[in-house]
């Protein structure tokens, strides 16, 4: 099959790296804003170019992989949508709402399979936690502890069209939760500050957030971010449960050490970056969607999926703003 991809910043050279690995994968094409650096990716990968998104979609690919930044997520999206040809998206759907909500109309109307990239959903950790809480082996769950902390922030560039901390980051917390738990945010109450470097607050946001979640079954979820964490990329979850609690990410490779005497645990090296952390699950993610062109699967992440964790998102935002409580009914579906 014949992969074309949009955008080789950080994750695009990487997911054309993984998808030129893919045994299912025969060919990749990739184009970028940035002709040079596409022109560049494609030498570096030994895969082809493509001058122009739209002589991509016209080269003949089989499914169309998007990994520009944010904000010309929904542009790519219906443009995928109207040449017909399975199209994956790098999360989020769009940097506000209501482009979200066009996306999801667009798609929802068309038969085009359109699939988000929440990798989390193929990481294995995170897939045995949701089996764990959907057997009831743990009992009720009454707390859940959900972090992403990257060692580095991205460069000043990046922020503009990357929706905010809240769309761009905790967004990956918010879907894994919906996805472990199978329950809905009814409210949440957020905050957040700038206390690296100052170019956040220029673009009103910030680098460090925590929120407090209210599942629909009252299971209390405290969420936690930075941009700056230098013991490494840390995503980590725990699940607090009636009849036992469980944790996803802590392993030897855990940016922690404790202060305990005698407790060597972790002892490994602590991931750098997401890349680090998450390979397995973005090779994982790929395969899925080269089973989704070759129509051997449903869509795993719909634009749907993707529109509740940003409604989550926005209303974390509204209620980091406002300083207050935020239904999620306030925010529209
Ligand atoms: N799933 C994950 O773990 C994960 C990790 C990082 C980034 N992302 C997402 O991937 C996207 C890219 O992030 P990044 O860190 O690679 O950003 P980046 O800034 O490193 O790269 C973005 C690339 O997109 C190109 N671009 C921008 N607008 C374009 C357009 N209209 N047409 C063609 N190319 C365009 C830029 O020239 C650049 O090369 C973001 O939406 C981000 O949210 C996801």
């Amino acid at each position: 099959m014949r992969i074309g991809l949009v955008g080789v910043g950080r994750i695009g050279a990487f997911h054309a790296a993984t998808l030129k690995g893919l045994p299912s994968v025969d060919q990749v094409v990739v184009t970028d804003a940035d002709v040079s650096r596409a022109e560049l990716v494609a030498k570096d990968l030994g895969v082809e170019f493509a001058p122009s998104v739209a002589a991509l979609l016209a080269s003949g690919i089989d499914g169309f992989v998007i990994a520009a930044a944010t904000s010309a997520h929904a542009e790519l999206i219906a443009a995928g949508v109207a040449a017909g040809i399975p199209t994956f998206c790098e999360k989020p759907l769009a940097t506000d709402l209501a482009d979200s909500q066009r996306v999801v109309e667009l798609v929802e109307a068309s038969d085009v399979p359109v699939h988000i990239g929440f990798q989390r959903r193929f990481d294995a950790g995170y897939q045995a936690a949701a089996a764990q809480v959907r057997s009831g082996e743990l009992g009720f769950i009454h707390h859940i502890r959900a972090n992403t902390n990257d060692a580095f922030p991205p460069p000043a560039e990046y922020i503009p069209t990357s929706g905010g901390f809240f769309r761009d980051c905790t967004v990956h917390d918010f879907d894994i939760i919906r996805y472990v738990t199978g329950r809905e945010v009814v409210s949440v109450f957020a905050t957040g500050a700038n206390r690296g470097e100052s170019f956040f607050g220029q673009y009103g946001d910030v680098d460090a957030a925590a929120g407090l979640l209210t599942l629909d079954d009252n299971t209390f979820v405290s969420v936690s971010g930075t941009r700056y964490n230098a013991a490494g990329h840390d995503v980590r979850m725990e699940i607090l449960g009636s009849l036992g609690s469980i944790a996803i990410g802590l392993d030897e490779h855990t940016a922690l050490r404790s202060v305990e005497s005698g407790v060597a645990f972790p002892g490994g090296q602590a991931h750098a970056t997401f890349m680090d952390r998450f390979r397995p699950s973005y090779v994982a993610e790929l395969t899925a969607f080269t089973e989704v062109v070759s129509g051997q699967r449903e869509v795993p992440c719909t634009v749907r999926d993707a529109l509740q964790a940003f409604r989550i998102a926005d209303a974390c935002e509204l209620s980091r703003r406002e300083n207050r409580v935020v239904a999620l009914e306030e925010i529209g579906r």
